[in-house]
């Protein structure tokens, strides 16, 4: 099975090819997307030993992963070491990783000699179906997540599904969570899918697992295309983040996988969306219904509302003074910027936050 989706990008189009067992093949694979530049591939120690292998005869740069190392000092080292391999700008950079390493290398590509080609090849679901395709890179900083960073679209996006079936379990679930919020806001047909096959799907490999990935990308690629730089389609997909960022940040990044996190937001939303008459029930049913077996979702019962609230009110996504949410409706979702706090308050506790 092979797929190739096209991503419209101001700097120019770029293609996500989805093909089991690519990574065995990658010279070809890059030398299929056109570019003619010197490969320089990146990992990080902790993706290299459980997937390196599969790679075949490839010397990677190894940057340290995890959302604490995701940070400007681990890129200044990243430089230091294109600079040993004397990247220059007919250089490529590969980045092969999750969502923290594909940021990262990312930004350094964005960043070095004032920019460098970049393909990333993408080694969990969440970077997947999600954070390798849009341009969006950057890193934390000490005062809170992703607040540096750039927009730098990739060359290609080579995405293997084989590759997730050595991803720690946890990890794999999470990332489910945005399949379903795919699911949930422009393809009920993939949520269907992955209700049907879930046992299969969390065996992390076989081709129904293929599937959902490629329609995922798909997803996120049509919304990237409109509106690359997030001025109003691309909010859809912030579907579930706004109060799960929020629950993210009120047990200090340290409980909660985003994946898992967005789980619980897009619960909260689902309730929210009820509420107000906007989601059809049956269908917050099905979705509610869905993520509670892909769980176990960390609890958040003891999480403040008054904490979660203001969390929710620094979000990225208040743009002058007002919070833009995103509701799933009966034909897709939609943008509303007059949540009251009630509101909130009253699909926090659907999860749980009921605590002052
Ligand atoms: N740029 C964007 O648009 C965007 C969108 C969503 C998320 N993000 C970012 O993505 C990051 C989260 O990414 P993530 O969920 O991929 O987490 P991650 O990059 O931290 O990876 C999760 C863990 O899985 C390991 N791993 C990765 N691939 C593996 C494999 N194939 N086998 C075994 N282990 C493997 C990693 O070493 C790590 O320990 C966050 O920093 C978030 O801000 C960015």
């Amino acid at each position: 099975m092979s797929a190739a989706i096209d991503v419209a990008a101001r700097d120019g189009a770029y293609r996500i090819v989805v093909a089991a067992g690519m990574r065995r093949r990658l010279s070809r694979a890059l030398a299929e997307t056109g570019l003619s530049g010197r490969p320089v591939v990146v990992s990080s120690p902790r993706v290299w030993r459980a997937a390196g292998a599969g790679f075949g005869k490839v010397t990677p740069v190894l940057i340290p992963d995890g959302e604490r190392a995701k940070t400007l000092a681990t890129v200044a080292r990243l430089y230091d070491r294109l600079l040993d391999r004397a990247a220059d700008r007919g250089s490529t950079v590969v980045a092969v990783g999750g969502g923290v390493v594909g940021d990262m290398v990312g930004f350094a590509a964005a960043t070095y000699l004032r920019g460098l080609a970049l393909v990333h090849v993408p080694t969990t679901v969440m970077a997947q179906v999600d954070s390798a395709i849009g341009g969006k890179v950057g890193v934390n900083h000490a005062r809170g997540k992703n607040l540096i960073g750039a927009f730098h679209a990739p060359s290609a996006v080579l995405v293997d599904p084989e590759v997730l079936s050595t991803l720690p379990r946890r990890e794999f679930r999470s990332g489910l969570y945005e399949v379903i919020k795919y699911g949930l806001i422009a393809d009920r047909g993939l949520l269907d899918l992955l209700d049907r096959h879930l046992a299969a799907v969390l065996t992390q490999r076989g081709p129904v697992l293929a599937e959902i990935i490629e329609r995922s990308c798909r997803i996120k690629a049509a919304v990237v295309s409109e509106d690359e730089h997030e001025h109003g389609l691309r909010r859809i997909l912030n579907f579930g983040h706004t109060l799960g960022h929020a629950l993210e940040a009120a047990t200090g990044y340290r409980r909660l996988r985003h994946g898992e996190a967005v789980g619980l937001g897009m619960r909260a939303a689902l309730t929210l969306g009820v509420a107000r008459g906007v989601t059809p029930r049956a269908l917050a049913d099905q979705a509610a219904a869905l993520i509670t077996r892909l769980g176990p979702l960390p609890s958040v019962v003891d999480v403040r509302t008054a904490d979660a609230l203001a969390a929710a009110g620094r979000d990225k996504k208040v743009v002058h003074g007002r919070l833009h949410f995103v509701v799933v409706t009966a034909d897709g979702a939609a943008t509303i910027s007059d949540v009251s706090t009630r509101e909130l308050t009253a699909a926090l506790a659907a999860i749980g936050v009921r605590g002052r």
